[in-house]
């Protein structure tokens, strides 16, 4: 039976009333929670009513009845996430929304704040009786679990202070540093296409592929976020996690099980040896002017840098990797190019070398582009798409990565959990990115990026797929 509590802390803000509450309601919606009360937390002076009509707008397929049982049990405490004795009084709102919903004190807190904050209120939960440690729920009820949303940290060395202070309270196995790219269903399936097709796996390595791309560009700017953005940029807000997690998955070598630990043993090791190469960053005009930022700010709204693992599967291969805001298009997408095959025709050669495509936003599924014969004349040849569209398939309703995502945390799978070594790795390649002071050119919104990067791509014989 699935009865339990959801704390969210920082309920007022953007990601909570975008995608939290509104996973919450969708999980009401398609009959997953038996039993379950919200406690929104935050610093504002509001209610529950204001929280719920904060995220309303957000719901898809909305239904009067659904939002109305949701509404009816949500909870609101205000506090101060640095203040311990606040928790006091959030205990006592917790115990009674667990009695008014009948619940059987299972736990999920989700921490939706800045990384500064993952101390404090780990602590303080603690200390309140909120959370007790070795509460996994592995073989027995009630559970604690406490989410922590990405960027865990700033750099390798907060990152390491903010682990090791959670294992003084917490077992790994009730902590969940998230990264909600993980509980997309195209990229949860990105192992399972390498290590159920044998077809696939024998090319993947050095010997048969010439490269991998992986692109996540976005249409959108900072939406409000502009404080949080400054402080962080693109390579701390999307390159350290959903970016190398993707690389992860795509370079890691076969585990043991397609599961939790197995999976996170073998990305590990991939973010141990990847090694950057080069970049080149950018802003995009006007980004300056935007609230919450600062009017000299240095902050990089784009990136592209080049990287290599140091291991023999993946000897001499580059992985680009390219992100932006206010780009042309949204698109995160992964491109395996292959080797290029011997020319055996006399008079015309394939133009392309096989691709695999993996789409994962939007059209999520994926592609694979091989040569065939042009009909009609006999020595020419075209490329052709076998093509594998996931919505088409699997319409009308594919979960959103964060219902997803809670679903696992309820489940306790820790696949969509990236482990505290995990996070250190890919702190020392952004960390080593900087480093590198890289170049910071302007670009025009809408547009594919710096114009620069037309020279860098030459130079370093860098080929996008379009
Ligand atoms: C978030 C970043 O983690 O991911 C945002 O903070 C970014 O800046 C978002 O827009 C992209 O996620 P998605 O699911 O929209 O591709």
């Amino acid at each position: 039976m699935n009865s339990l509590l959801f704390i969210i802390l920082g309920a007022t803000g953007d990601l909570a009333k975008r995608r939290l509450i509104p996973a919450i309601y969708g999980l009401v919606k398609e009959k997953k929670l038996d039993k379950f009360a919200l406690v929104g937390v935050a610093l504002s002076d509001t209610t529950a009513v204001e929280m719920m009509a904060q995220a309303k707008p957000f719901i898809k397929d909305f239904d009067e009845a659904i939002w109305k049982e949701c509404c009816e049990h949500a909870y609101y405490c205000q506090l101060d996430f640095r203040n311990e004795s606040d928790f006091e009084r959030l205990a006592a709102v917790v115990n009674e929304a667990e009695k008014q919903s009948d619940l059987t004190g299972n736990r999920l807190v989700y921490c939706s704040t800045a990384s500064i904050f993952f101390i404090d209120i780990t602590n303080h939960l603690s200390q309140a009786g909120i959370i007790k440690k070795g509460l996994c729920g592995e073989d027995s009820e009630p559970w604690h679990r406490i989410v922590y949303e990405k960027p865990f940290g700033l750099d390798r060395a907060s990152a390491k202070k903010i682990n090791k202070a959670l294992a003084k309270v917490l077992d790994e196995c009730q902590i969940f540093r998230i990264d909600h790219y993980l509980a997309k269903e195209i990229v949860a399936t990105i192992a399972m296409i390498r290590f159920t097709n044998r077809a696939l796996e024998p090319l993947w390595s050095h010997e048969n592929i010439e490269n991998v791309q992986i692109v996540l560009s976005e249409k959108l700017g900072m939406e409000g976020r502009g404080i949080y953005y400054d402080n962080y940029g693109a390579l701390r807000d999307v390159v350290q996690n959903h970016i190398l997690q993707l690389l992860a998955l795509v370079a890691m070598e076969p585990p043991k099980q397609l599961s939790g630990n197995s999976i996170r043993d073998k990305k590990s090791e991939v973010l141990k040896n990847v090694r950057p190469i080069d970049g080149f960053l950018g802003q995009y005009e006007g980004y300056r002017d935007e609230p919450g930022v600062r009017p000299d700010s240095t902050t990089e709204t784009f990136a592209a840098v080049q990287l290599r693992i140091d291991n023999k599967r993946w000897k001499g291969v580059p992985f680009y990797l390219r992100t932006g805001k206010l780009l042309n298009k949204k698109e995160v997408t992964i491109f395996i190019r292959f080797k290029h095959v011997e020319c055996l025709m006399a008079t015309s050669c394939p133009r392309d070398p096989n691709f695999l495509i993996i789409r994962i936003s939007p059209n999520e599924g994926f592609s694979l582009e091989l040569n065939a014969k042009k009909p009609g004349v006999f020595d020419e040849i075209v490329p052709v798409m076998m093509n594998y569209c996931h919505d088409c398939e699997y319409m009308p309703r594919t979960p959103e990565a964060y219902e997803l995502l809670l679903q696992e945390v309820m489940k306790g799978e820790q696949a969509v959990s990236v482990r505290s070594d995990e996070i250190e790795y890919a702190w020392d390649v952004v960390d080593e990115i900087y480093k590198m002071k890289l170049p910071l050119h302007s670009y025009k919104k809408g547009t594919s990026g710096p114009q620069e990067l037309k020279d860098f791509e030459k130079e370093h014989d860098m080929r996008w797929r379009e």
